[in-house]
């Protein structure tokens, strides 16, 4: 399997929720190298533009209102088949389908409100981490 990244973003109900120590906690222990992290805090255009392929979904402004909403935290995460392996961390984008165990299951609220993002593929990880970080601020990590 290859190294892969993927971008994560512990979303403001996270942050809110006190979770940031306890979702990083997880994703380390599952054998996620994080390779780049801040926090920040998106206005609704910066939102908007990081979410631009949903913006003709009828849930595109509560979605950009909840990410504007208070700072998160994007991460960049390196590990073999990290996009897919990250997926099932989170569990399911809905926290009522998502596994047990799964971090959206144990701590999100709803669709909306799911506690963390994770990219889709290895092309969008590319694209998602270029928006939030520059080349200088991912480090090198000993694999
Ligand atoms: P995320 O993986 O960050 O990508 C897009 C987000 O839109 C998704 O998580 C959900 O939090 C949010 N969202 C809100 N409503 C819907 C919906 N009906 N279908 C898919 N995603 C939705």
């Amino acid at each position: 399997m290859a190294v892969e990244r993927t971008l994560t973003i512990l979303k403001p109900d996270c942050v809110r929720k006190n979770l940031i120590g306890e979702v990083t906690r997880r994703i380390q222990e599952a054998g996620f190298q994080i390779v780049a992290m801040k926090m920040t805090r998106l206005t609704r255009e910066t939102a908007g533009g990081f979410y631009a392929v949903h913006k003709e979904r009828p849930f595109f402004n509560d979605l950009v209102e909840f990410m504007s909403s208070g700072p998160c935290v994007p991460m960049i995460l390196e590990k073999k088949n990290a996009v897919a392996d990250f997926r099932q961390l989170i569990g399911a984008t809905n926290p009522a389908e998502a596994d047990e165990g799964t971090i959206r299951a144990d701590f999100a609220d709803s669709l909306g409100e799911n506690i963390v993002h994770g990219s889709d593929s290895v092309e969008n990880g590319k694209l998602e981490s270029a928006y939030f970080f520059s080349e200088s601020e991912v480090v090198l990590v000993k694999s």
